[in-house]
């Protein structure tokens, strides 16, 4: 009998299979902003959350994790190649990121994509209680929402992107662009990170269906006709609202950390480890090409080979934590960011001080509020970026109002954080200059845009976010007819 009240479908489960001392297979829930949001909530209501458990081949029984019901979903070996690596990895996330990298659109990939979608759906109508709500989660899953509807008629269904949604002319390379859109049409609420998003998408569902909308609401008729004003005039048509919510940080966590005398040992260690140079500049992002990685190390190579910056006064550090290593286009990425971390230190590091400390790894939280601490500024440079969250993360421990972000315009958190230097990352001599403007930034000035940010980040947290999407989704209930 199922028995949750709201179920969360996403890729990923949350929590991470850990082996402990003894050989023994545990779980922790790991520390990403989605379960902080939705673990009061779904202690709540009975929650269950849907999700793969991050390695091929592994068939668990649903278990419980900190109060929360968790359903694991089997991929095989083939399906982690075809349906994460290849439709998700290397169709849409490079597709949805403005074609940085060229997708490839292969009908195997989206015949086992449609498969684990369906079985994500399956197992998503099978938990939920009669009358309840499943909350589907970004573009690996785009397909649940309409397949949970046909099985569960009776359930309200939410979507939230994570990702950017981009504009139709680019969309519209898709082969199965009707099929996606239809399958997140099957949602009584869609949610995108910025108002660009949630525009691109009611454009295309203008454009390849004629479904007519009311500011953020479509109304959607179940015929696809070619000529809209002669079909089915007395067809109901279903209500789906399609608006952002920008998504947050659990503040307070970042924040208590900051906090804690501990930690800022570690920052004043990490300072000293790196020579006590005058600033510390510091970027940390997935490898991945979509955030400028490569872009921000030109520039910062170029302002020292011009002298405006130099070793010893100034290093920069890069954390580029490992991520999806058996698609090309990552690995390529990083034998470049590689090459050129390489060129950039072996011209300009001395014996005493190094130009770039490059660290492909990924860190527990309280070692990256440590370096969130240490960094006098910090360099956000995304290409393309639904929200980036360490935007907000490095925000949320400045509790001394000191620090400087360098934004880009391009980073959905940009919307938000209008007090930041704001940069285009493709301008390399803008970005240098931006740089320069914040190693110079003088206390106040950085103060007083500081001071906004963090009011902008502690209140609008991610707390406030699924609140304003619940709410939304409740509202939604019962007033699906038209
Ligand atoms: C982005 C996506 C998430 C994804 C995460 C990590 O933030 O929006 O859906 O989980 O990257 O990527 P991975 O492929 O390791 O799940």
């Amino acid at each position: 009998m199922p028995q949750a009240e709201l179920v969360v479908v996403a890729n990923r489960l949350p929590v991470d299979r850990v082996i402990d001392a003894t050989g023994e297979a545990a779980w922790r829930t790991s520390p990403g902003g989605l379960v902080a949001a939705l673990e009061p909530i779904m202690q709540q209501v009975d929650g269950a959350w849907v999700g793969w458990a991050g390695q091929p081949d592994l068939e668990l029984e649903p278990f419980d994790a900190d109060g929360i019901h968790l359903v694991p979903i089997t991929l095989t070996e083939e399906e982690v190649e075809l349906y994460y690596e290849g439709m998700s990895n290397d169709t849409l996330w490079p597709l949805y990121h403005d074609v940085i990298s060229p997708p490839r659109y292969r009908r195997v990939w989206w015949e086992a994509y449609q498969r684990v979608n369906r079985r994500f759906a399956e197992a998503a109508a099978a938990a939920v209680a009669p009358d309840g709500t499943v909350w589907v989660h970004d573009y690996q899953l785009q397909l649940v929402p309409a397949m949970v509807r046909k099985l569960r008629p009776d359930v309200t269904i939410g979507y939230f992107h994570h990702i950017p949604f981009p504009a139709y002319g680019l969309y519209s390379q898709l082969p199965w662009r009707r099929q996606i859109l239809r399958g997140l049409l099957g949602a009584d609420v869609i949610g995108f990170q910025r108002e660009a998003d949630a525009g691109n998408f009611r454009r295309a569902v203008r454009r390849v269906f004629h479904f007519e909308s009311k500011g953020s609401t479509i109304l959607v008729r179940s015929h696809e006709e070619k000529h809209p004003d002669r079909d089915h005039p007395s067809e109901p048509s279903r209500r789906v609202l399609a608006k952002s919510f920008p998504i947050s940080i659990d503040a307070s966590v970042y924040v208590e950390l900051a906090q804690r005398a501990d930690v800022q040992a570690r920052a004043a260690e990490i300072r000293a480890s790196l020579g006590d140079p005058q600033t510390i500049l510091l970027g940390v992002d997935r490898l991945d090409y979509t955030k400028g990685i490569r872009h921000r190390l030109k520039a910062f190579g170029e302002l020292l080979e011009e002298g405006r910056l130099s070793v010893g006064d100034a290093t920069l550090v890069t954390v580029a934590s490992p991520s999806r290593e058996r698609v090309d286009a990552y690995m390529q990425l990083r034998d470049e960011i590689e090459l050129t971390v390489g060129r950039v230190n072996g011209a300009f590091d001395t014996l005493d001080h190094t130009a770039i400390r490059y660290l492909h790894h990924s860190y527990p939280r309280e070692e990256m509020v440590a370096l969130y601490l240490a960094a006098d500024v910090m360099l956000v440079t995304a290409l393309r970026d639904g929200m980036n969250l360490v935007a907000k993360e490095y925000v949320a421990t400045r509790i001394d109002d000191r620090g400087v972000l360098v934004l880009s315009e391009f980073a959905g958190s940009a919307d938000e954080l209008t007090s930041s230097v704001r940069v285009n990352p493709h301008d390399i001599d803008g970005m240098k200059d931006a740089i320069m403007t914040a190693v110079r930034m003088p206390e106040e000035e950085q103060r007083r845009r500081m001071t906004a940010m963090r009011r902008t980040v502690l209140t609008h947290d991610v707390r406030a976010w699924s609140a304003s999407f619940l709410a939304a989704l409740n509202d939604a209930r019962g007033g699906a007819a038209e």
